[in-house]
């Protein structure tokens, strides 16, 4: 038994919220029950070589079926809350008629939440596009905006009466950019351009979203979810490394932050990313509509990086291995991510806890403290490769030490003076891993698929007693 009740300890705000998170493609599988259609993700695993070992979301977890016991889980865990998404697929099938049994789904695992005394933490898109809408320009596509306010406002009607917390998007940089442009995300391009209309028009769909909840239930509790870097020259004296780390942190953090919270692009990336076709895409009151204020930003890490114009003499991998074209993600810059010697995750991705805090001490002095906008750590998490052993146990001692490494990261930017409101861990359970398929676990919970056996791993014994004692 860990014993973390130390004359050290470290007490969380009394209002701090702990929950985890997950995100309907990754977790539900029935990917055809109910009436549910195509989205692109299910397209895109099917495209050879797109997904490793040709993995796909038929089943996942199953947890469209499981989702009582996962509630049980959660509620055995202490959770508070619980992130999760719905699937636009799913609630619209073919993006077109309100149906109402896949919508049934997400008001049954609703209901069961709050019977537990969980909190919903419930996200509208998380990169499930219905693969009809995709045909007619998906995301590069202004209409789909639009389309997407409706869908919103379709899973509103059903569960706002029970749902105060509302995301609109999950990660749209990944949704923009590695789908449209790094190629490694669906639907798979390879084109600036169309990762940069795709970037506003998800913007817009936010906007509009955001001002039809508001308009609809004043009260509701409404705000988007980025994933954010702190990029740092790799030289600090090298004009060329502080150029890329300028180019990442505005095309990865302030092509959003800014039109969310400031209602407009920032002007070095305008001038970055001139001639690729954002001004023709951005009409006149869109930014009005993207800054509609919001209640809370949900803040996703899990790595900072340091990068330089330079390749590094040993490259740093990003993407999962699979054998499509790939390319960098960022419309303009070349730049490459340098090692800082840390030790990394199953991913590749360096374990940099104080990035955390340094993180959210900027944002919230640049964005959120003016606009006067809660922050929340929506994902932050590790894959690492777990074993069942033989008395059933996951010894997963280095996930234990990132996720109590990143929650005092969290403690030492409260004590920095920002309130950070909450901390969701990435994720409830091992799930499907996009382009890696099932190869990468970052679950607190193990999950045996064959079986679909769910076996808390020693890092979700050790939150249970975090959350429990409210301390580090
Ligand atoms: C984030 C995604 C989430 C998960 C984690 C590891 O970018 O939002 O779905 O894949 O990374």
């Amino acid at each position: 038994m860990i014993s973390l009740a130390t004359a050290a300890s470290r007490s969380f705000p009394a209002e701090f919220l702990f929950g985890a998170a997950t995100a309907a493609f990754q977790i539900e599988g029935a990917s055809t029950t109910d009436g549910r259609t195509d989205s692109i993700w299910d397209t895109f695993c099917r495209v050879p070589g797109a997904v490793i070992n040709a993995d796909d979301g038929s089943q996942a977890c199953d947890h469209y079926h499981r989702y009582r016991d996962d509630v049980a889980l959660m509620a055995d865990l202490g959770l508070q809350s619980y992130r999760f998404s719905t699937s636009w697929a799913r609630v619209q099938p073919d993006g077109a008629a309100l149906n109402p049994a896949g919508l049934d789904f997400y008001s049954r695992l609703v209901d069961e939440l709050l019977t537990k005394g969980i909190r919903p933490w419930l996200t509208l898109y998380h990169w499930d596009l219905p693969q009809t809408i995709e045909e007619t320009g998906g995301w590069r596509h202004r209409d789909t905006a639009y389309r997407f306010r409706d869908y919103a406002m379709a899973v509103y009607e059903q569960l706002g009466d029970r749902v105060e917390a509302w995301t609109t998007l999950n990660e749209p940089w990944c949704a923009a950019f590695v789908g449209h442009l790094a190629g490694a995300h669906a639907p798979g391009d390879n084109d600036p351009v169309a990762a940069l209309a795709a970037a506003h028009h998800l913007l817009l769909g936010h906007g509009l979203t955001a001002q039809a909840l508001r308009e609809a239930n004043p009260e509701l509790d409404l705000g988007i979810t980025l994933n954010l870097t702190v990029a740092k020259p790799a030289d600090p004296d090298r004009p060329g490394d502080v150029d890329a780390a300028r180019r990442i942190d505005g095309q990865m953090n302030r092509i959003f932050l800014d039109p969310l919270f400031r209602g407009s692009y920032p002007a070095d990336v305008l001038a970055d990313v001139a001639g690729l076709g954002l001004d023709e895409v951005v009409a006149d009151g869109d930014l009005a509509i993207i800054s509609t204020p919001l209640d809370f930003l949900g803040v996703n890490y899990y790595h900072g990086e340091r990068v330089s114009d330079e390749a590094p003499t040993e490259p740093m991998p990003t993407e999962a291995p699979t054998s499509r074209p790939t390319r960098s993600p960022f419309p303009a810059a070349e730049v490459y991510s340098h090692s800082q010697q840390l030790p990394t995750t199953a991913m590749g991705w360096e374990i940099q806890p104080d990035g955390l805090r340094e993180l959210l001490v900027r944002i919230h002095a640049d964005y959120a403290e003016p606009a006067e906008v809660q922050l929340f750590v929506t994902e932050n998490g590790a894959a690492f490769d777990d074993q069942v052993n033989q008395d059933g146990s996951v010894a997963d001692a280095e996930r234990l030490a990132f996720l109590r490494a990143h929650l005092a990261a969290v403690l030492d930017a409260i004590e920095e003076g920002v309130p950070v409101h909450g901390y969701f861990y990435w994720s409830l359970m091992d799930n499907f891993e996009w382009a890696w398929g099932y190869a990468k676990r970052f679950g607190i919970v193990h999950v045996d698929y064959p079986t679909q056996r769910r076996t808390v791993k020693d890092s979700g014994l050790a939150y249970a007693q975090v959350i429990a004692a409210r301390s580090l």
